[in-house]
């Protein structure tokens, strides 16, 4: 990982800390009562996007399947979000809320759950990482028997700190493509103690989330943080998979010249037959006016390729962690760190040039912007929804390992997604159901 603190305890001179502490200033001048407001508000909005939720809501609120469960989540603290964890109560479960990454948490979500909707949060933006897992703890001492995960850092708290309350636990869900990777490791190396449901696999989470989602939110953030020009620019996107294809296709559709970096062949290709230039991180790294990287992996722009970026070059991260990106090497390639705009940091680099990093590197859709659109993530928490109660169900009777979301739950989503949209499918004849049952009939 790198090293926050390292960077935040060098010398003044060196890091202009002032313009961080400014701004933290203007976003804590709001009275609570105003942020309580602001965050119902928030949270009502997203709601009205969130159709296939609530109509897990309203079954809920009469079959009640989630009675005497306790759930502790740890998810990026937004409306959407919110959103989930009123449906979880309004299935009878008792639920807590801390944040899944410190830059993500949206204060006036949290006064609004705290204080309107019943729901116990434990997060604030900018936390440091004591303060993060503080939070995380105090959302443990629930003694939850189902956890929701995004990113893993719960389950790997509870496996490592809170090891007794281990036997409470029935099932688990992990929300992201990072967590499902750390988890499947876990399992692995038999240290995961309860199974847990991958909702990131789920169809209805990943080919929408992951690809509308954050392709739309991570344009959203970087307009956000730097009002720049997107058409004509540069933009290079790091990983072709579900989120690097989404954000390559928004980008185009702004105008972009868009270049993609890619290892997997296949998917190189795919970016290749999509109409992208497809080329090295050490080539396109010298020619960018932005680059994205979602590809769950560290340092994948490393300090070869910092070396090399242009004068002026815009850097931000949509994958999970705040790794992608070599931020230690940057500051080492450096002379002076300043904030020059909300969620924007210059680095004047030895060579003379400077580069702007969004976000210290983290989650640019969430970190400069309010996260997915909650059309998508209606889908995402109706699939975390739907697998919460499968587990309480079924949970013991499965094994300590990582399952995809049951075939069922997934079409169920799409099922619930279309109608609310008024979309209408085609049915298949009996003859055809037959036709592709059979063998026997050829030309
Ligand atoms: N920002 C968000 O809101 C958001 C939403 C969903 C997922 N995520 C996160 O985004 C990341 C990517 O998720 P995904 O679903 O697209 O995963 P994915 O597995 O579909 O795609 C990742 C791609 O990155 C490629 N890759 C790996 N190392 C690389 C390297 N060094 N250079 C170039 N390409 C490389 C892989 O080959 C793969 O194609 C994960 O960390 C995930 O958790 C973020």
């Amino acid at each position: 990982m790198v090293s926050e603190e390292k960077i935040r305890n060098r010398p003044q001179k060196f890091i202009n800390q002032k313009g961080r502490i400014i701004l933290s200033m203007i976003t804590n001048i709001e009275s609570k009562e105003k942020r309580v407001r602001y965050g119902e508000q928030k949270i009502r909005w997203a709601r009205n996007k969130m159709p296939v939720l609530d109509s897990i809501s309203k079954r809920w609120k009469i079959e009640r399947p989630l009675n005497g469960i306790r759930v502790a989540a740890c998810l990026h603290v937004t409306a959407k979000t919110a959103n989930l964890l009123c449906t979880l109560k309004d299935g009878g479960a008792e639920v807590a809320l801390c944040g899944s990454n410190p830059l993500s948490t949206q204060d006036d979500v949290v006064a609004a759950l705290n204080e309107v909707f019943g729901v116990k949060t434990y997060a604030k933006h900018g936390d440091n990482k004591e303060m993060y897992y503080k939070r995380m703890n105090q959302v443990l001492d629930l003694k939850p028997h189902i956890t929701v995960d995004d990113g893993a850092d719960l389950i790997n708290t509870l496996h490592s700190q809170r090891k007794e309350l281990l036997n409470n636990v029935i099932g688990g869900t992990e929300e992201t493509t990072t967590g499902v990777t750390r988890l499947k490791a876990m399992a692995r190396n038999n240290y995961l103690m309860y199974p847990i449901i991958a909702v990131n696999n789920a169809l209805t989470k990943h080919m929408f989330d992951n690809r509308y989602g954050t392709g739309q939110s991570t344009i959203d953030g970087i307009l956000r943080a730097t009002n720049y020009l997107i058409a004509g620019g540069i933009f290079v996107v790091v990983g072709y998979g579900w989120c690097g294809r989404g954000i390559a296709a928004r980008a185009r559709g702004m105008g972009a010249r868009v270049t993609v970096v890619e290892t997997e062949p296949v998917k190189a290709l795919e970016a290749v037959m999509d109409g992208f230039e497809v080329t090295s991180m050490l080539k396109a790294a010298a020619k960018a006016n932005f680059i994205v990287t979602a590809t769950g992996n560290i340092h994948v722009v490393d300090k070869e390729h910092l070396e090399n970026l242009k004068d002026g070059c815009i850097l931000s991260n949509a994958g999970h962690f705040n790794v992608e990106i070599n931020l230690e090497a940057l500051q080492e390639l450096s002379i002076r760190k300043q904030t020059v705009r909300e969620n924007v940091e210059e680095y004047t680099m030895k060579n003379g040039k400077k580069v702007y990093v969004i976000g210290e590197g983290r989650l640019v859709n969430l970190a400069a912007g309010e996260g997915h659109p909650a059309d998508v993530m209606d889908m995402s928490f109706s699939n975390q929804a739907l697998s919460v109660e499968y587990l309480v169900k079924e949970g013991r009777n499965l094994k300590k390992d990582v399952y995809s979301v049951p075939e069922q739950i997934d079409a169920e989503v799409a099922r619930l997604k279309l109608s609310s949209m008024g979309v209408e499918t085609e049915k298949m004849t009996a003859e055809q159901k037959e036709y592709l049952n059979s063998w026997e009939i050829g030309t």
